[in-house]
């Protein structure tokens, strides 16, 4: 019996191999042609050069630096086999499925691993849980000593509205007076005192391209557009005639384009992947996770990597959704591409079934987690953004959200991003009102642990994911099949 299924297991792991093989030799190949900025990393806790919340994935190491740097897993006798094992322990979920609720307030109970966790229903539009001890003292001590210990340590999330230092941005040949919005010294001088001052630039830059630029950014955007007319603070109408519109405009598009997520971000993360043979502690974890939502293995063990997230004071999240909309059916989910293709711009989205979010430390003051549009009634885009207000702009609207929910070290909020398609019971429409952020963190350091369920829409329901792809290639390597 046991010989028979360890067969069965070892041949899907080749078969697997093979396809995962063939992935990532047209990865490669797609990596090369990029500019070589396919970055290499270690291999016990993987992190990404990326900074936001795209994918981040084991990229292929050049063949001379796999010698030096494939030592970190260390993979004990036994590892395999009780790989095995837990297989065989997992209960067998075929398809997506969302756990039934009726009100906000109820409590469901749900005994994993004969241990009891508390689901309390806080709201159905999304559909969200708080979950109570979720995680224990010694697991959020193992994730935040690995993201702080481990060789390349925490990513400054690209945030703050300036380009980051390796940013290609160039100033546009095209200088000049643009047509668009720039051009019009009224869309700038709001309060008509004909002259610019550096809030005013602000919230131009904001209103244009909803940029939450400080000013810092601001001076780097005149600089690194070698503007000169705002060198004493402020632009008067003269000024103005020669200033170099078509390249503000340029500029902002090209922050937005380059980093559409992540533009309204400050703080820092590490990606750390969760398989149990690089990290047996995550990968329990993620077990555990699985059965409480009853998430089929084959999905839960091909999502991303948890994201830790480390906010200090100012540390903030504007609103956002984590996934990205059911609508663009021309472009594959990220998780079912390659690295070369995340990076390139709009090439591929994010389809995140949940989000399973784990408070690891909590702030002194401020931090929460504020979900604006839960159970609205309505909800629509524009009325977050009308004219004077922005609910998405999180310092400033924190406690306007309908749902605000404080950090409690060990504490988890998860929530479902999409629906299920009732038809094919996958991936199905995404769940708009999932909008949510995290609140300005005044006093203290906030932590977090994202768990993302990456999930496919019906026409990839077979299509491996790649990470299932890097962990077998990783595993191969190892010679451990
Ligand atoms: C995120 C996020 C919320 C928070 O990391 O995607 O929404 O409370 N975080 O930090
Ligand atoms: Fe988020």
């Amino acid at each position: 019996m046991m010989l028979t299924r360890k067969i069965v297991f070892f041949s899907i792991l080749v078969f697997l191999a093979l396809v995962s093989a063939k992935e990532e030799s047209d990865a490669d190949k797609k990596c090369d042609q990029k500019d070589g900025s396919c970055k290499k990393i270690t291999k016990s806790t993987e992190v990404c050069d990326e900074d936001g919340d795209e994918p981040c994935f084991f990229d292929d190491l050049e063949e001379d630096e796999k010698e030096e740097s494939s030592t970190p897993v260390i993979l004990r006798a036994g590892d395999l086999k009780s790989r095995v094992d837990i297989d065989d322990e997992y209960p067998l979920y075929e398809k997506l499925t969302r756990l039934q609720n009726a009100k906000v307030g109820e409590v469901i109970e749900k005994k994993v691993d004969g241990k009891k966790y508390k689901l309390h229903t806080r709201s159905l539009k999304p559909l969200l849980f708080e979950i109570p001890n979720a995680i224990s003292e010694d697991e959020i001590m193992h994730i935040k000593e690995k993201a702080v210990f481990s060789t390349e340590g925490l990513f400054e999330s690209i945030a703050r509205g300036g380009l980051t230092p390796e940013d290609s941005f160039k100033p546009s040949n095209k200088k000049g007076r643009g047509l668009g919005p720039a051009a019009m010294f009224e869309n700038w001088d709001l309060n008509g005192d004909k002259i610019i001052d550096m809030n005013e630039v602000k919230l131009f830059c904001k209103g244009y391209n909803f940029l939450y630029f400080d000013e810092d950014d601001v001076l780097k955007m005149f600089k690194k557009l070698e503007i000169s007319e705002f060198d004493d603070g402020k632009i008067t109408e003269k000024e103005f005639e020669t200033l170099d519109t078509m390249g503000i405009e340029n500029y902002s598009n090209v922050v937005m384009r380059e980093h559409p997520k992540h533009r309204q971000r400050t703080s820092e993360q590490i990606w750390l992947p969760m398989a149990e043979e690089y990290d047996a502690v995550l990968g329990r974890l993620r077990d555990r996770f699985g059965k409480i939502f009853e998430i089929p293995k084959r999905i839960l063990h091909g999502s991303e990597h948890m994201q830790i997230v480390r906010y200090t004071p100012g540390g903030h999240y504007h609103a956002h959704h984590d996934t990205e909309t059911h609508k663009a059916t021309s472009k594959p989910c990220c998780h079912h591409t390659n690295t070369a293709t995340i990076k390139q711009h709009a090439q591929c989205r994010l389809c995140r079934f949940m989000t399973i979010m784990f408070y690891l430390e909590k702030p002194e003051e401020g931090g929460e987690t504020a979900f604006p549009a839960a159970d609205n009634v309505t909800y629509s885009e524009p009325e977050f953004r009308r004219h004077g207000y922005d609910g998405y702009n999180l310092n400033e609207h924190c406690h306007d959200a309908n749902l605000v929910v404080k950090p409690q070290k060990g504490t988890a909020v998860a929530w479902y991003n999409h629906h299920v398609d009732p038809s094919t019971g996958w991936m199905g429409d995404i769940d708009e009102w999932s909008l949510h952020g995290g609140c300005q963190v005044r006093k203290g350091e906030k932590w977090i642990a994202n768990l993302w369920l990456t999930a496919p829409y019906s026409k990839d329901a077979d299509k491996m994911s790649m990470y299932s792809a890097e962990f077998l290639r990783m595993m191969q390597e190892r010679g451990e099949f």
